[in-house]
């Protein structure tokens, strides 16, 4: 079986990482969506609900399965049967960043490929950091991240 995973934080899901995820699931006959649990980077939302809002967002599509890892990717690549890393560049500033973690996680496992999906134009300038900043001020980000993404960012922002 060809199993592909898409890492990140999730913190938290947009549509310019659901354009990768439903663009990334039709090249796997399996794809996973793994969820960093990394308390360090101190996300907004805690794991389970960024597996919530992502389980509401892709609406049961049979091949795609929602986790959550710490460690090493690699690590649950591995433990996945995984062969390919899947990773949405926006823009060149992701570049040099995303160059250098490919090359290390090569580095921890060859038989491992990270393969990289050019974001929609639409969702180019992106990121949930930028989607938290807007709601965290009130601003409206209906039209950046999924419904139930709305209305979790104005609970934790305490805005309407
Ligand atoms: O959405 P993000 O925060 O840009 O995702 C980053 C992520 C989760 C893909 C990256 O931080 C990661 O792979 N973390 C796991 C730790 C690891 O394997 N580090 C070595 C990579 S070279």
């Amino acid at each position: 079986m060809n199993v592909g995973i898409y890492p990140g934080s999730f913190d938290p899901i947009t549509f310019g990482h659901l354009d990768i995820i439903k663009r990334s699931a039709k090249l796997f006959d399996r794809l996973i969506v793994a969820v960093l649990s990394n308390p360090q980077k101190e996300p907004l939302f805690t794991v389970d609900e960024r597996i919530e809002m992502i389980r509401e967002s892709i609406n049961d599509a049979p091949n795609i399965e929602i986790d959550s890892f710490s460690g090493l990717l690699i690590d649950f690549a591995r433990l996945k049967q995984a062969k390919v890393i899947i990773k949405g560049l926006r823009a060149v500033s992701d570049f040099e960043y995303e160059l250098q973690m490919a090359l290390m996680n090569k580095k921890l496992d060859e038989r491992i490929e990270t393969v990289f999906i050019m974001t929609s134009s639409k969702y180019s300038y992106l990121s949930s950091s930028i989607v938290k900043e807007v709601a965290s001020f009130g601003g409206c980000v209906s039209s950046l991240v999924p419904p139930l993404v709305e209305k979790q960012l104005k609970r934790k922002y305490k805005v309407n």
